[in-house]
């Protein structure tokens, strides 16, 4: 999530820090802000050190705004004096976008500096333990809790290492931290967990990084902090304090990667970079949220336990891949929390005059948070006395003022049109809501709902493997192809038509995958569930067409392989996605794509998912269509 540059020893630091942060902007752009330390006019020996921030938060322009702001300070004219400098552009976890939640976060004396990439998870403990000691915070982010911690800490020590390690055994959760102090104008230290940060050295000038292209302007070669590392950079040395307390000298690698390559990751484009991402999406989305025992943690307790208690009916209502994820959560609602769903699409819901009253919850999912259909939808429902919420990506968006309250998904900014990884992220929290609703109904043993979230802690590593498959799900796609028309001519595929089947909780991943194809291949491509076929869209199988047939286990698997033999005793070309070792739906399989065994099948739809985004993905390649964006489409619709 968002970005984080610094720079010390250079007489361009407002220009390398506002250059790095607007090549970060496309991360967040919740707000921006720098922090620098200068000498005291006149700079002559003896003279104070001070500290300053400047922040604004005006969406995506914030990098500019605070560019043109400092233009006063001469942007890198050669004459300035900053000494060093952080910076940051945020996407909002905690607490909504605007100035006070901006970073840096300063200490209470002003004399300590922070931004921060990540989540910390104890923050409410940690930050209720501080104010009680006395310590004034001025925002609702998670981050400020850092600039205190350190003060708190480098009070009893004046030793800013010492106070980095204790604020390492205090921290929980996700973070790359870089903090100025203001009485060692030079240095700026930095730490990691989980998040990344680099740092680099190039002729006299030190420089800090969540991402490469925020400095590749100014060195190629960059040194990774491992987790628990702490660093030091200075104009002239970096040092590595590793875990052990080893300080060392950072062996720097060679950043071959062009300025647009390194945008991308080194990915080809933003779609493939969110596909390898959804791991990474699904562990933040759960992270803090399930205790030891199990329970689930929401964020916001505006719907009580005792609330949700009294819910006797749910609707989900959402659009395109969302809706998707939504489908899915009924069959999972339904099963652990025994209460009636009705998933809805938006636009149908809002005018279908539906039954709500006050014991009815409306969960509204937007990746955005900003469509408008079910923008309307959720207000509609709200009136009519439904108690309302928003399940989506962006903090503050519209959704998230018209309802009771708020499950944030957690797969930073998605570029690429079509969704990926916000869509796992929106399954992860939406098995999180059922379990939750389970939990408040008690009906689940805690023995199930525990051997529920364990499985569920399991699927980021699945979805690794299901990722690492990606060549041999681009060699069948070719195969593919190359059957079409006997030449490997795109146009072959254009007149192809495909279906998707599915059962159970295979069914949600046929649409999705479906969707995909359409999306970003612009192939025909229909989604059912495979029990349906029979009662008309069988007349259309036939040689030549592909059919894509969800057959990991789940409990109407043996119907599903009746399904299967129904399309290939008329001549379809069967591709089956199936678990590793399923012998017996393999056998059945023109093509096969192998998924990991997934502990509960209600949450395979997390790693089938990916079998199919990526085969989509490849047969976009194939077409030569650009992934990310693809045509007549937007990524947030705001019209009816
Ligand atoms: C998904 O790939 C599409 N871009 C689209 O169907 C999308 O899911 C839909 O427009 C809903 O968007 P939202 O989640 O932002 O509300
Ligand atoms: N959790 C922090 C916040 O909400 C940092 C978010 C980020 O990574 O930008 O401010």
């Amino acid at each position: 999530m968002c970005g984080i540059v610094g720079v010390t020893g250079s007489k361009r630091v407002l220009a390398i820090l506002t250059s790095g942060m607007a090549r970060l902007e496309y991360r967040g752009y919740d707000s921006a802000g720098i922090a620098c330390t200068e000498i005291e006019s006149g700079g002559h020996q003896g003279a104070a050190s001070l500290l300053w921030r400047k922040r604004t938060c005006v969406g995506t322009n914030s990098v500019a705004r605070l560019t043109a702001e400092l233009g006063d300070k001469e942007l890198g004219d050669g004459n300035c004096c900053q000494l060093a400098g952080i910076g940051h552009v945020r996407w909002a976890t905690h607490g909504r976008p605007d100035i006070d939640n901006a970073h840096p976060h300063f200490d209470c004396n002003s004399e300590i500096a922070v931004v921060h990439n990540g989540i910390v998870e104890n923050y409410e403990s940690i930050k209720s333990q501080l104010v009680d000691e006395g310590h004034k915070f001025t925002s609702e982010t998670d981050s400020e809790v850092i600039a205190h911690l350190l003060e708190s800490f480098s009070s009893s020590t004046k030793e800013p290492i010492k106070a980095l390690k204790a604020l390492l055994d205090v921290l929980e959760g996700t973070f790359a931290i870089a903090v100025l102090f203001k009485h060692l104008p030079s240095d700026i230290y930095v730490v990691r967990r989980v998040s990344p940060l680099i740092v680099g050295l190039h002729n006299g000038i030190g420089l800090v990084a969540s991402d490469i292209p925020a400095i590749l302007g100014e060195t190629r070669q960059v040194y990774s902090l491992s987790d628990n590392e702490i660093a030091i950079v200075r104009p002239d040395s970096i040092s590595i304090v590793g875990e052990d307390g080893e300080v060392s000298d950072p062996i720097f690698r060679d950043i071959q990667w062009s300025l647009e390559e390194a945008e991308k990751g080194g990915f080809d484009d933003f779609m493939s970079k969110e596909i390898a991402e959804q791991p990474a999406s699904v562990a933040d989305t759960l992270r803090g949220r399930i205790t030891e025992d199990g329970t689930i943690l929401l964020d916001q307790e505006n719907l009580s336990k005792d609330q949700l208690r009294e819910i006797d009916k749910i609707f989900i209502v959402a659009c395109g891949s969302s809706f998707h994820a939504g489908l899915v959560a009924k069959y999972a609602i339904e099963h652990w929390a025994r209460v009636p769903v009705e998933v809805d699409i938006s636009s149908e819901f809002r005018y279908r005059d539906p039954i709500l009253n006050s014991r009815t919850l409306v969960v509204g999912v937007s990746q955005s948070g900003e469509t408008i259909d079910t923008f309307q939808a959720l207000k509609e429902a709200r009136l009519q006395g439904a108690k309302v919420l928003v399940i989506t990506n962006v903090v503050d968006s519209s959704m998230t003022r018209e309802c009771d309250a708020v499950l944030y998904t957690r797969a930073g900014p998605e570029l690429g049109v079509a969704a990926t990884k916000t869509h796992v992220a929106q399954m992860a929290a939406l098995y999180l809501l059922a379990i939750h609703i389970a939990q408040s109904k008690n009906v689940l043993y805690p023995e199930e709902s525990l051997e529920i979230v364990n499985h569920l802690r399991q699927v980021p590593d699945l979805m690794a493997k299901t990722i690492s498959l990606q060549s041999n799900i681009a060699d069948l796609v070719h195969r593919l192809s190359n059957q079409t028309t006997g030449d490997a001519q795109p146009t072959g595929n254009r007149c192809r038509r495909f279906f998707y089947l599915g059962r159970n909780v295979g069914y949600p991943v046929a649409l999705e995958g479906a969707l995909k194809l359409k999306e970003i291949s612009y192939l025909a491509a229909e989604g059912y569930p495979a029990g349906e076929l029979k009662h008309g869209p069988i007349a259309l199988i036939e040689p030549g067409v592909i059919v894509v047939a969800i057959a990991t286990r789940n409990r109407l698997w043996s119907k599903m392989l009746a399904n299967i033999e129904e399309v290939k005793a008329r001549g379809a070309t069967v591709v089956i996605v199936a678990g590793e070792g399923d012998e017996e739906s393999i056998a059945k399989a023109d093509e096969v794509i192998l998924v990991p065994r997934v502990p509960h099948p209600l949450l395979a739809p997390m790693i089938d998912v990916i079998a199919l985004q990526l085969f989509a993905y490849h047969f976009a390649l194939v077409m030569g269509n650009d992934v990310d964006r693809p045509r007549n489409l937007a990524k947030t619709v705001t019209v009816e």
